[in-house]
């Protein structure tokens, strides 16, 4: 039989995270290359006890359909922490999706033609980086220093790539060095993707993760 892939499925590799994480199962393996969760901080009760009074108080209609964008309160429960962070949001700009995977997907189906650039820190989430090239996006790296990505850098590359269409950025505890973008880049960064007509997408899994020291914000100044 002859190959009946569409033509897209050619951009779509083998997941390099999907071999570390293999690797991750065997027993005798302690990994430093897959970012996983240690397992003993899992909130096992807590889990069970949140299922509990769920099926317990909402029973059958807690296993219907819902809607697309996702259960309201907990849409609305986002949207009320974005603000709190400073990100001027509703819940009509809260969309509920199966992990960052889903979420990064959509953004490529949404905004790459093929051939777009995309921006993005040296080095990059690798799980990003392959979500954007199966909609073949062309990519671009910017250094990066302590403070996160050299804003210089990103100013040089975004005149040199006037087909950009989206900065690609974890500026929180970055994947994978862990740099913060401190705020002065914060809010050159927005400067130069307004002057360039550029979007930017945050992926933030670590912001609400932190230790020390406090929260920068995304959006407002
Ligand atoms: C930058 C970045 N985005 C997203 C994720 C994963 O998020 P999720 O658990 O929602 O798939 C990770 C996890 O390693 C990550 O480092």
């Amino acid at each position: 039989m002859q190959n009946k892939f569409a033509e897209r499925a050619r951009l779509v590799k083998s997941s390099e995270t999907r071999e570390i994480l293999k690797v991750t199962e065997r027993p005798e393996v302690i990994s430093f290359a897959g970012g996983l969760p240690a397992p003993e901080l899992f909130p096992v009760e807590n889990l069970k006890n949140a299922c509990n009074a769920v099926l317990d108080e909402e029973g059958a209609a807690s296993l219907q359909y819902g809607t697309t964008e996702g259960y309201i309160p907990l849409r609305e429960a986002i949207s009320q922490r974005m603000k709190d962070i400073g990100i001027n949001s509703t819940i009509e700009n809260v969309l509920i999706t199966s992990g960052s995977q889903q979420a990064i997907d959509l953004t490529g189906r949404l905004f790459i033609n093929e051939g777009d650039t995309i921006i993005c820190e040296s080095p990059t989430y690798l799980a990003a980086i392959n979500v954007f090239k199966s909609y073949d996006a062309k990519f671009v790296e910017v250094v990066m220093d302590d403070d996160g990505m050299v804003m210089e850098e990103l100013e040089k590359k975004l005149q040199k790539h006037p087909n950009t269409k989206f900065i690609y950025t974890i500026p929180d505890f970055q994947n994978p060095t862990g740099r913060t973008l401190k705020l002065e880049r914060r809010k050159r960064m927005i400067e130069l993707a307004n002057q360039y007509d550029v979007l930017i997408v945050e992926d933030n899994p670590y912001g609400a993760v932190r230790f020390a020291g406090e929260e920068l914000p995304s959006e407002t100044f």
